[in-house]
């Protein structure tokens, strides 16, 4: 079971309410300037309830009492910026996470996929890789694997790396395979990793058609065209425009005809690009581009 997002944060004392509202609003736009022209990620345009209790917990968790510090430091200690931007991207995922999104891609979107002599899958904002593993088993037992070639990535260099190692704690195991029976699984799950002390290594197998790379969607560019492009559980952080920058990228990123599947927590509907697409699956939020 995924954690709530919130236990992905490290446990902080609650910050004071701030006693200027105008002053600390000032503070968070001037660190965000800070961090991104001194580092280059932009995180103007992320949701700012979470962004803004996200920020005092760095501060306290590094001792300091007030976000001009904070920016203080981030500009001098690339590592105290290393350390704010696991705290903002909150990795949190799982293995067939959300398992009735698995059945629905293996129903509505498997079909459409073998269509193609051969499949581009961009799985965005793929964390640690679970999603990615997952999504790799799915093609493999639909027949597709070896004839597609999945983009992974991600603003953090940090969970790639956790994801390109492909060992995840053994002790999820149990929970990974109730997910994997409920998403439509057709092995054993056993079948994919072999297990080691705490550690379950995923088969190499798995990583033959994956290519895994640095890329931000608040700032970089559309990188090739795809069949498909995953992105779930991500836009959920950033702002209306921000949400609105990124479906452009994944609209012209996609063939036409090409799927879009953001899982339930995600929506097209409010944006400019909703009439571009039909729905293959309202619960889990598959659209396909047909304008
Ligand atoms: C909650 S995880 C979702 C992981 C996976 N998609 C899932 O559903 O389990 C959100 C991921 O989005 C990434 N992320 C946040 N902002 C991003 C950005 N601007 N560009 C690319 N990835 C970003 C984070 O680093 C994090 O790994």
């Amino acid at each position: 079971m995924a954690l709530p997002l919130e236990e992905s944060v490290p446990h902080a004392p609650e910050p004071s309410a701030a006693e200027d509202p105008e002053l600390e609003q000032l503070e968070i736009e001037l660190l965000l300037e800070a961090v991104y022209r001194r580092y280059g990620f932009d995180f103007r345009q992320y949701a700012q309830a979470s962004l803004k209790r996200r920020l005092w917990r760095r501060a306290y968790a590094e001792g300091l009492t007030t976000l001009t510090e904070l920016q203080a430091r981030l500009l001098h200690d690339p590592r105290c910026m290393e350390r704010l931007l696991l705290d903002l991207s909150i990795n949190v995922t799982a293995m067939f996470r959300d398992p009735s999104f698995y059945v629905a891609f293996r129903e509505k979107v498997v079909p459409a996929l073998h269509t193609y002599p051969f499949t581009r899958i961009w799985c965005a904002g793929c964390s640690t890789g679970e999603e990615v593993y997952s999504l790799a088993i799915v093609l493999d037992e639909e027949g597709l694997y070896d004839r597609t070639r999945i983009y992974a990535t991600d603003i953090n260099e940090n969970v790639l790396a956790t994801a390109r190692a492909g060992v995840f704690p053994l002790a999820k195991m149990q929970q990974y395979t109730q997910n994997y029976i409920r998403g439509g699984g057709k092995r054993d799950f056993s079948h994919y990793y072999v297990a080691a002390y705490d550690a379950a290594q995923f088969s190499r197998s798995l990583l033959d058609n994956i290519v895994f790379a640095q890329h931000n969607l608040a700032m970089d560019r559309a990188f090739n065209e795809f069949n498909a492009i995953l992105c779930r559980n991500v836009m959920i952080y950033f702002d209306k425009a921000l949400q609105n920058r990124v479906h452009g990228l994944f609209y012209e990123s996609l063939e036409m005809f090409g799927v879009l599947a953001l899982g339930h927590k995600e929506s097209l509907s409010f944006s400019p690009f909703a009439t571009k697409y039909e729905t293959l699956d309202e619960p889990e939020r598959i659209y396909r581009k047909t304008a």
